[in-house]
């Protein structure tokens, strides 16, 4: 398969306009080779790590929205022993690990939906990913609930791209120890640094 790392906004907005199973691997691509990207690192993973040593909570540090919601990149901050809620997202979803290591949990759902707010989980898998491990990819909702933290000792740091929100809500959290689900009507946006798609963080680019 040919990959072409997308050098701007455009190119990214190409790609999440494909169907999400052409769009997922290429999305994969595309953060896996972000990660490595020296000038992405020096720009929005390294200073991002500094800041990380005081603070307590997950939080997003970075984000860029494409105006017309194709897409939404995030660099995430995890400090040592934080970790999200089990969650799933009404978008296609693929994350590579940019600092240190994160611990991915994927959930199953035994149940099949019928009961307002219930959802009985099942763990399937977890994983832990390093930078040179590449990237994860979930479905929009329940083909991908997850949970993403970092039980280690060192602050991690990892980067999300998003595609076209394809509900109202943002997602769903659950909480599995009293089978309960309910929607999360939308991301924190406005209390995060926002950068214009125009403001993309490189463009060094290689086609193949
Ligand atoms: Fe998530």
């Amino acid at each position: 398969m040919t990959t072409t790392l997308s050098p701007n906004a455009n190119g990214l907005r190409a790609l999440c306009a494909l169907p999400t199973v052409q769009a997922l691997p290429r999305a994969a691509a595309y953060l896996a080779d972000l990660v490595q990207n020296r000038s992405f690192l020096n720009g929005h993973v390294l200073p991002v790590l500094e800041e990380a040593r005081g603070a307590e909570g997950w939080y997003v540090a970075r984000r860029w929205d494409d105006p017309e919601g194709s897409f939404s990149l995030q660099v995430f901050v995890w400090p040592p022993g934080t970790r999200t809620e089990i969650h799933d997202h009404s978008s296609w979803g693929a994350y590579a690990c940019a600092a240190g290591t994160v611990l991915e949990e994927r959930y199953e759902r035994l149940d099949d939906g019928s009961r307002h707010e219930y959802a009985r989980l099942k763990e399937a898998w977890h994983l832990s990913w390093s930078p040179e491990d590449g990237a994860s990819t979930v479905l929009p909702g329940n083909g991908g609930i997850h949970r993403v933290g970092n039980p280690y000792e060192e602050a991690a740091v990892s980067v999300h791209l998003y595609g076209p929100r394809l509900e109202e809500v943002d997602g769903r959290d659950y909480d599995p120890s009293r089978d309960y689900v309910c929607d999360r009507p939308d991301d924190a946006e406005g209390e995060i640094p926002q950068y214009a798609a125009h403001e993309w963080p490189f463009h060094d680019h290689r086609e193949s």
